[in-house]
């Protein structure tokens, strides 16, 4: 067979190889291997005249040469396809945007929380707490809360049995109760810190309460107490009504009524006009205004019960419903959303 005819096979078959390494080999043996048409084709050399031997033996192995390269430059030609492909694959964008993790957002309840804190601690107020499991004395006694109170009632307080006989609980000097009121914090601070003070004490209080709408037996209130020499009813309104336009904005209207609580005297409530019905009377507010703070000059027996000396001292304390607040300020209209722990609801602020 002519060299040159199975140099134009050998060349025509590989221009038609896929880039695959097998078909290379394949390739290889049928050409260039032992049993291979070149290496058989240089084997029968040997019975040829010298004189062609040489010529043939010359342009067979020169064929040989070029085949070789060839394959060589095909396997390169492999090998670079297979790492562009490899790495195309682990090739990373680093423009492409990430992947978000959920992330969780405050609860209404503290966003208006920490607003309040803000006001008040810019106004000289630092921020405290106290225990949501309280004693009788502190949350009812040393607060001049009435034996007979109704609030005193197992219908209004949640009570905390430590013992399961009843009768040995009744025995009990300090019962423990779940507070009612925020307002054990200002006794427990006045006893631990000598006056002058102005303080803000945010906290969860319970009450034993029919749920709906506008109750629930946990809700929070933000308890203030600010006491020094000559403090006044004017100190009171000044402050809170400056807070109510922190809060709400300049435009909001405001009034003064009296209350009665048995830790101030006098005892006072601070109404705004009802931002829902701009006091048109509707069913959020019922008389077009809503009762936002109560509060009073504290009284002297207060004073008494935690030390201080009411001649020498005067504060005014109140207490503010905050989830009211929250509720107003988001336009809520049920105090249950707060509690549930409903996503839908919560990661709308
Ligand atoms: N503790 C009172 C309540 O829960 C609110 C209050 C606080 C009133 C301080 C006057 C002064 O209703």
């Amino acid at each position: 067979m002519d060299i040159n005819l199975i140099k134009k096979e050998a060349l025509d078959e590989i221009s038609q190889t896929t880039n695959d390494l097998k078909d290379l080999e394949r390739w290889f043996k049928k050409y260039l291997g032992k049993k291979g048409k070149i290496t058989l084709f240089l084997r029968t050399l040997k019975d040829m005249p010298n004189d062609k031997k040489i010529l043939v033996g010359k342009e067979a192995n020169e064929v040989k040469k070029i085949l070789n390269k060839i394959l060589e430059k095909r396997k390169t030609q492999l090998n670079k396809s297979i790492q562009v492909k490899t790495s195309s694959k682990e090739w990373i964008d680093v423009t492409a945007p990430g992947i978000l993790s959920p992330q969780g957002s405050h609860h209404p309840i503290s966003l208006v929380r920490q607003e309040i804190e803000e006001i008040f601690q810019s106004m000289g107020f630092s921020v405290t707490d106290g225990p949501e499991i309280e004693t009788e004395y502190y949350n009812f006694d040393a607060l001049n809360v009435p034996k007979d109170h109704p609030a005193r009632d197992v219908w209004d307080t949640f009570w905390i049995k430590e013992k399961n006989n009843i009768s040995d609980y009744k025995k009990l000097k300090n019962k423990l109760l779940l507070r009612t009121h925020t307002s054990p914090v200002q006794i427990r601070h006045m006893k631990t810190h000598n006056p002058p003070l102005r303080i803000i004490a945010p906290g969860r209080c319970f009450r034993h309460e029919a749920t709906d709408a506008s109750h629930d037996v946990q809700f929070h209130q933000i308890e203030g107490l600010m006491i020094d020499k000559n403090i006044s009813l004017a100190n009171l309104k000044g402050v809170l009504e400056h807070f109510m336009k922190r809060f709400y904005g300049k435009n909001i209207v405001t009034r003064w009524q009296p209350s009665y609580f048995p830790f101030v005297e006098p005892g006072l409530e601070l109404l705004m006009k009802c931002d829902i019905c701009k006091g048109e009377k509707c069913s959020t507010c019922g008389d077009g205004w809503i009762e936002v703070i109560p509060c009073g000059m504290i009284h002297p027996n207060v004073f008494k019960s935690v030390g201080y000396n009411p001649k020498n001292w005067q504060g005014f304390a109140f207490g503010m419903g905050l989830d009211r607040l929250v509720m107003m300020k988001y336009r809520i209209n049920d105090i249950r959303l707060l509690y549930s722990g409903d996503l839908r609801f919560l990661k709308q602020f």
